[in-house]
């Protein structure tokens, strides 16, 4: 089975091709980068429109880097949401298209399910697996038992971890986007300088919260000579300010791991997904606490973590391989959150 899949949630465009194999073979991303770093953030609009002016290119490079045609093809998937809705109609409206001129099976992908699913695209792994998604719009931990059953432990009562990061790395002036940004400025930072809190750190239940770390910053900033930060300041606190947040994380998928080791006994695995899955600090923070709670640990290489294709066509062929597909008149949405979602037809009466 070969599917193609499109993913333009936010300020990405992408395409890729994946076969049933677990091969990729091909994983195109345009991003969008240039046009929102004067705003610093991603305006929807821009975002829309530039998904607009390069789907049709991508698909064709999509194509042509795997080597197939048309014929070859078994389905087509693309993100039906959550996300910036402008963009989400330009992959959506392209993949229905595609799906009715070549008579091809349409698979409208929640955005999150594709970043669950990585891993069993590129490391083969079964269910259950114990999942932590933590990227820029969203941060929960949940129970994977199979596709499209998602049971949630937790989630953030405030901002993302991923929005955490961008807030910060912008506060700190440490460029666009800040994610990276403030990775790389961490790794010459002394984490010890400043002492920032740890929210919910200790407190029963797998919930996160960020916010409050975020004016922290903001404070130390503050109280700072000048209110500035110093470019030996900035690093300083974006190395405290990624220890926290490693620390909060581990803490709170700590007592997740407990819970799910109860519900599944013997073993199970760790597995971290998202944008911020791509730092390599947290990465490391992550894989230690997995250790201590005697579960295996694991994270789809960086590139897979942040928005891709090749995971929306994955969740496609998951799909397709229950033969779970979607109508012509799937709608796109803004809001689609993953314990909604419908896999098997025997899981839910
Ligand atoms: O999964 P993703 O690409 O898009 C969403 O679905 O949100 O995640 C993007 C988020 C951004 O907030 C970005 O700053 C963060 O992931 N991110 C990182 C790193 N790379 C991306 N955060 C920390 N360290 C990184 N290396
Ligand atoms: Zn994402």
């Amino acid at each position: 089975m070969i599917v193609l899949g499109i993913e333009t949630s936010c300020d990405e465009t992408a395409t890729a091709i994946v076969s049933a194999d677990r091969r990729i073979l091909s994983n195109v991303i345009l991003s969008q980068i240039e046009e929102h770093r004067p705003y610093e953030g991603v305006v929807p609009e821009i975002a829309a429109r530039s998904h607009l002016d390069h789907i049709d290119g991508l698909v064709t490079r999509a194509l042509d880097e795997a080597g197939v045609d048309w014929g070859d093809l078994d389905g087509i998937a693309a993100t039906a949401g959550p996300g910036l809705i402008g963009g989400v109609l330009v992959g959506l409206t392209m993949a229905k298209a595609i799906a009715m001129v070549h008579g091809l099976p349409l698979v409208g992908v929640n955005h999150l399910e594709g970043h669950a699913l990585t891993a069993r695209l590129s490391d083969g792994i079964d269910f259950p697996y114990l999942l932590l998604l933590v990227s820029g719009g969203h941060c929960q931990v949940l129970a994977v038992e199979g596709v499209g059953r998602y049971r949630r432990y937790g989630g953030t009562v405030d901002d993302a971890a991923g929005e955490a990061f961008d807030k910060t790395a912008t506060l700190l002036r440490l460029g666009y986007p800040g994610g990276p940004a403030l990775e790389r400025a961490a790794a010459d930072g002394d984490a010890s300088r400043f002492a920032l809190p740890r929210p919910m750190l200790g407190r029963p239940g797998c919930d996160f919260s960020f916010s409050g770390l975020k004016t922290a910053v903001r404070h130390a900033v503050a109280a700072l000579p000048d209110g500035k930060a110093s470019p030996r300041d900035a690093v300083d606190l974006a190395a405290s300010f990624q220890e926290a947040v490693a620390a909060v994380l581990a803490d709170r998928a700590g007592n997740a791991m407990r819970r799910f080791r109860e519900e599944f006994p013997g073993g199970g695995r760790f597995v971290v997904a998202g944008g911020v899955a791509a730092n390599r600090r947290i990465r490391a923070v992550l894989a230690d606490a997995a250790s201590a709670h005697g579960m295996t640990f694991g994270a789809p290489p960086p590139a897979l973590c942040t928005d891709n294709a090749a995971m929306i066509a994955w969740a496609g062929i998951e799909r397709l391989r229950l033969g779970l597909s979607d109508g012509i008149d799937l709608a796109a949405r803004p809001r689609w959150p993953l314990d909604e979602l419908r896999g098997t037809s025997e899981d839910r009466p």
